[in-house]
C-alpha cells in the first residue's frame, strides 16, 4: 500500500549520545529522543545539569548515561564516548550539538576566546563524530546530526568565531555525509536560526518570547521526525526559523 511504503520509522530501542546535552538544544533533543523510547546518553561539562537531565530522561522509563569532558580536547572526547558507548551497549545515532556561542568585533576579541571557539565548535564537532564513526561503521548504518547554525551561512558583526566556526562546520559535515553515506550513515547538517536559549538570550539575540522565538523543543521535534524517516532518505542539510519574531 502506498502508505505503508513511506511510513516512517521507529526508533525505539535504538542508542544515541548527545553532546551538550544538559542543557537548551541538546536537553530537549535527547528528551525528546528518550519519548521515542531510544536510550539517550547525554554529554557537557557542568554535572550538575547533567544529572537532573539524566532523571528526565530516565523517568520516560529508557537507559541513560552521562559523561563529563570538555569538547575541544580528542582524547577525553573519546575516552568519553567510548565510555558511553559501552554503557548503552553501543551508538546508532550522534547529535553533535555542544557548542559556544562567544560574541564580539575582530578588534575586541582576545585571541584566545576567538581559538576557543573554532576549537569547541570545530574541533569538538570533528573529535565526536571521529569518535562514534567506527561503531556506526561496525553496526553497517547510524546517524550523525551536525549542529551548524545560520550564522554558519553568512558572516555578520561581532561574530566573526562563531560564523566562521558554523561554516567549518557546515563544511566538515557535508564532507562526512560524502564520505559515509556509502556506509550507511546519514550525516545531516542542521542550520538553525535563533532559537530560545541560554546562548541566544545571553547573547542578547533573543528575549526567547515563546508566542514569537523558536523554543528548543521545536528543534527537538524537527530533529527527531528527520532521524524517523525511512533510511533510504537523508536529509542532507536544513534550516529553521521562527516565523516572525
Ligand atoms: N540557540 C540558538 O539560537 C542556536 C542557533 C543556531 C545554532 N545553535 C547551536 O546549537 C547548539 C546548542 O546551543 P544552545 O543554544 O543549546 O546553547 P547553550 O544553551 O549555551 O548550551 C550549550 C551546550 O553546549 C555544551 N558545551 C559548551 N561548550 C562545551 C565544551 N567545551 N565542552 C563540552 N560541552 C560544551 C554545554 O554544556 P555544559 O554547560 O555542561 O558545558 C551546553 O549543554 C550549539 O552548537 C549552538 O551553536 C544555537
Amino acid at each position: 500500500m502506498y502508505y505503508e511504503k513511506y511510513i516512517t520509522m521507529n526508533i525505539k530501542g535504538k542508542n544515541a549520545i548527545v553532546t551538550g546535552g544538559g542543557r537548551g538544544l541538546g536537553k530537549a533533543v535527547a528528551l525528546a529522543l528518550a519519548n521515542e523510547g531510544v536510550n539517550v546518553a547525554i554529554t557537557g561539562r557542568n554535572e550538575e545539569n547533567l544529572k537532573n537531565t539524566v532523571e528526565e530522561i530516565r523517568n520516560t522509563g529508557v537507559n541513560t548515561a552521562y559523561a563529563v569532558f570538555s569538547m575541544d580536547d580528542e582524547s577525553e572526547v573519546k575516552a568519553g564516548i567510548e565510555s558511553l558507548a559501552g554503557q548503552l551497549g553501543g551508538v546508532d545515532i550522534l547529535i553533535n550539538n555542544a557548542g559556544i556561542g562567544d560574541f564580539g568585533t575582530i578588534e575586541e576579541m582576545p585571541s584566545e576566546t576567538w581559538e576557543q571557539v573554532i576549537k569547541t565548535n570545530l574541533f569538538g564537532v570533528y573529535y565526536a563524530a571521529k569518535a562514534v564513526h567506527p561503531f556506526l561503521k561496525a553496526k553497517g548504518e547510524g546517524d550523525i546530526v551536525n549542529v551548524a547554525s545560520t550564522a554558519g551561512l553568512k558572516g555578520g558583526p561581532n561574530m566573526s568565531a562563531y560564523a566562521a566556526s558554523k561554516a567549518a562546520v557546515v563544511s566538515l559535515s557535508q564532507s562526512m555525509m560524502a564520505e559515509w553515506r556509502k556506509q550507511n550513515i546519514r550525516v545531516i547538517t542542521l542550520t538553525p536560526s535563533t532559537i530560545a536559549s541560554d546562548m541566544s538570550i545571553q547573547g542578547g539575540l533573543t528575549d526567547g518570547n515563546p508566542d514569537k522565538v523558536l523554543q528548543p523543543e521545536d528543534f527537538a521535534e524537527w530533529v527527531r521526525d528527520i532521524l524517523k524517516m525511512n533510511r533510504r532518505a537523508l536529509i542532507a542539510n536544513g534550516s529553521i526559523f521562527s516565523t516572525n519574531p
